[in-house]
């Protein structure tokens, strides 16, 4: 214990869809020292339109990290202890910013915007069926959710955007990209960098040389001069320049699912984790292989931990709406005044009693990438009320987990004896034992559910030229879980999900 006192501590942002953390490791137990948290805003301007604002984005992470450190100090923690910094992220969104005023050029467009949609038919008439470069490339479908058509529609729609561009004073960067640049100085020399894992969410980087690639910067009519430098996952980027953490060195940078997935340690080929968040995404590790998914799933990076390390791959499954179900149910229909108000409602009913509920609020993202789809709720009587409504939404976010461990189980031949989960919504029972009964393997979770900070602190805390942090130090078996056991018997769960498939069939091709 007396130790315990002078062990380095490593801090990771969090920056999701929905709400941004900083959190407080200790490098030696894993354990949450403190931690804080602030709600961020999602604008819908128009239907189908989802924004954010980039200054908001960043103010929550310089409150979220204040707040800690005062929280630290009235806990006798000196800040100066915190010898790294991790930075993990929502994926995709697209931020545009002026170099020399260091001011956004535009809303952040999020990764569940919708807007792009004709340009990525426009654009999928020009790749050649029997070459689709695109795919063979990055690994993605062409897809509203990916950064290059959102990027493509700034440059086609956004003045300031354009104008920057021509004077040569515009940078482009995912969410991770605008974080570590403002912390790092911003407009007094900020550090304009990516990593591997954000870069391969873009549609324009090349996941096999791990390098921007010119023929699809061309494809998609994005000038290279703007985009960050791509690096490893776990190296120093810069020191932070600004607040209590000024001096810490920015050592770590991972996509959130790439952060779960090293959180959980699936370090290992065939490990795969289940994240609950704003959506939902299920990543395998494939390790040195990238591997093309023959059943609607992506082939990202996973990892690169160090600037001299191989890259690992994943195979994943997107689902993109979880969470925002039960926001939606909360903010849309007001049937619930807190999203964890949902489990109780969900345990009172039971049952769906056949309602179901396919919220394809953005499209269907894996295994069917439609973005023509959209939400519907079947099976409704004078009897459904708002119980078995809060139940079918609970369902829903199981059942498409179950299309896409399908899916997995099929690309990699070797099915998943368990599920491993995290994120926010993990701590309601009532999913995680519906989950386990509509898989029929058992789901496990880990006790300590901040998995995607933790995956930033390790890969921050393990960089070279910092070194507080041992990732063969602590072992995946030794983390203490919690586990749900199937409970309904293999025929009940085939039925249920063969009449979900059938409202999915429904919600396809909805928009014409
Ligand atoms: O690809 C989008 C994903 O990174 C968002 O994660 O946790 O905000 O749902 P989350």
């Amino acid at each position: 214990a007396a130790n315990s006192v002078v062990e380095p501590l490593v801090g990771a942002v969090d920056q999701g869809t929905s709400s941004t953390r900083f959190l407080v490791f200790n490098s030696k137990t894993a354990e949450v020292i403190s931690h804080h948290q602030v709600e961020v805003k999602l604008q819908y301007p128009k239907e189908g339109w989802v924004e954010q604002d980039p200054e908001e984005i960043l103010r929550s992470v310089c409150e979220c990290i204040e707040k800690t450190c005062e929280k630290l100090g009235q806990l006798n923690v000196d800040v100066s202890r915190i010898k790294a910094l991790g930075v993990t992220n929502q994926r995709e969104t697209t931020v545009v910013w002026d170099k020399v005023t260091g001011e956004p050029l535009s809303n952040a467009l999020v990764w569940l915007d919708l807007r792009t949609q004709s340009t990525v038919e426009a654009l999928s008439k020009e790749i050649p069926a029997n070459n689709n470069f695109v795919k063979a490339k990055t690994g993605l479908p062409l897809s509203t959710y990916f950064s290059a058509v959102k990027l493509r529609w700034l440059l086609d729609n956004a003045l300031r955007v354009q104008k920057a561009v021509e004077e040569k004073r515009a940078l482009f960067g995912t969410v991770d990209s605008w974080l570590i640049w403002s912390l790092t100085g911003g407009v007094r020399g900020g550090v304009h960098c990516t990593d591997v894992t954000n870069a391969s969410r873009t549609m324009i980087f090349n996941i096999h040389s791990l390098q921007w690639d010119p023929e699809l910067c061309d494809f998609f009519g994005i000038p290279m001069d703007i985009l960050p430098h791509v690096r490893s996952s776990s190296e120093i980027y810069g020191l932070v320049k600004t607040g209590p953490l000024e001096g810490v060195p920015l050592s770590g940078c991972l996509g959130d699912q790439s952060a779960a997935l090293v959180g959980q340690m699936c370090f290992r080929d065939g490990q795969a984790k289940n994240t609950y968040g704003t959506g939902c995404f299920l990543l395998c590790n494939t390790g040195r292989k990238c591997v093309a998914s023959e059943h609607g799933l992506l082939t990202t990076v996973a990892y690169k931990l160090g600037r001299d390390q191989p890259a690992n791959y994943a195979l994943e499954g997107s689902v993109a709406i979880a969470g925002a179900v039960v926001s939606w149910l909360r903010d849309n229909l007001g049937i619930i005044k807190e999203v964890g108000d949902i489990e109780k409602l969900a345990r009172d009913a039971g049952t769906s009693y056949d309602c179901y509920f396919v919220p394809a609020f953005s499209g269907l993202y894996a295994p069917y990438w439609d973005p023509s789809a959209r939400g519907i709720i079947c099976g409704l009587t004078q009897f459904t009320n708002k119980c078995h409504l809060a139940f079918a939404a609970l369902e829903a976010v199981c059942f498409q987990t179950r299309e896409i461990l399908d899916a997995m189980n099929r690309d990699c031949g070797i099915p998943l004896s368990h599920l491993q989960v995290d994120g926010g919504m993990t701590s309601n029972k009532v999913l995680m034992q519906l989950q386990a009964d509509i898989l029929c393997i058992p789901v496990v979770r880990p006790c300590m559910p901040e998995t995607t900070a933790l995956g930033a602190a390790m890969a921050a805390g393990a960089a070279e030229g910092v070194g507080v942090w041992r990732l063969e130090d602590r072992d995946a078996d030794g983390v203490p879980t919690e586990r749900f056991e199937p409970q309904i018997n293999a025929e009940e769960s085939r039925c249920r999900y063969a009449t979900w498939k059938k409202a999915v069939m429904k919600s396809i091709g909805w928009v014409t």
